[in-house]
């Protein structure tokens, strides 16, 4: 990965210039990095704020021979690389929410956006979107993320060259990765249950337009979130967003 890196100054999102290139045929592994962008997004829709020179703000165009189903495993197996990069270079103790944000304590660190373009049962490509805050200071993080997110400045209190922490990311990222498609998602999963936030620990959960608390088990062989509610009963969820109580 990153044999061949973009680097830009400025653009409304690395995901929409990683799907440009994508769709003119940029190899795997192709990176796109930028300074700031002016219209960063998030899951969901939400807007990603993503300051000049305060974060890494990158999109990996990856073109992995699996079934498209298979698609959000590269989320969670990309969470487990950048937990490494951080306890590594660091020293930050990160934990993984289920299915894409990075936190310290309880505050966000980062986030995970995965896009697909598939055609039926063939995946053209997928674009992993990494946006993590780096040199974010408090006078820097705007008013409503005072309190929900956090930087790796902020939790080591010093100021952080981008290009080592992208450098040993992408390292981190290709071994996952060659795992992943040699072994299976099933490889990754211990990886990623030893750093979850709050497993075991009661938790609010939103699926099936329902709400419900229950205890945060664990997930599945193939990176399905799995709970279980006061009657001992669990579900096996594949689109569902996680809480807790402040
Ligand atoms: C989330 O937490 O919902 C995911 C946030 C992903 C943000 C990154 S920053 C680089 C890439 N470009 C974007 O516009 N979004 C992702």
């Amino acid at each position: 990965l990153g044999q061949n890196m973009h680097f830009e100054e400025q653009v409304d999102s690395t995901q929409t210039v990683a799907h440009q290139l994508a769709r003119e045929g940029a190899e795997h592994g192709t990176v796109i990095v930028a300074d700031e962008q002016l219209k960063g997004r998030g899951r969901l829709h939400r807007p990603w704020h993503s300051q000049k020179g305060s974060g890494i703000w990158m999109s990996i165009i990856l073109r992995p021979d699996i079934e498209p189903h298979r698609a959000p495993q590269l989320t969670l197996a990309s969470a487990v690389a950048i937990t490494k990069m951080l306890k590594f270079l660091t020293g930050v103790q990160p934990k993984i929410k289920w299915p894409n944000d990075i936190f310290v304590g309880d505050r966000k660190l980062a986030g995970i956006l995965t896009e697909m373009q598939a055609e039926q049962d063939l995946i053209e490509y997928v674009i992993i979107g990494i946006g993590l805050n780096v040199n974010l200071d408090q006078k820097a993080v705007p008013d409503d993320l005072q309190d929900v997110a956090t930087s790796i400045q902020l939790e080591t209190g010093k100021a952080w060259k981008r290009e080592e922490l992208i450098q040993e990311l992408l390292y981190q990222m290709e071994s996952i990765y060659e795992l992943f498609l040699q072994q299976g998602f099933s490889s990754i999963k211990q990886a990623w249950e030893q750093d979850a936030y709050r497993l075991g620990e009661t938790i609010t959960v939103k699926a099936r337009r329902k709400e419900w608390e229950a205890t945060l088990i664990g997930i599945h062989e193939d990176g399905a979130l799995i709970v279980e509610d006061e009657n001992q009963s669990k579900s096996v969820l594949y689109s569902a967003e996680i809480d807790w109580k402040k």
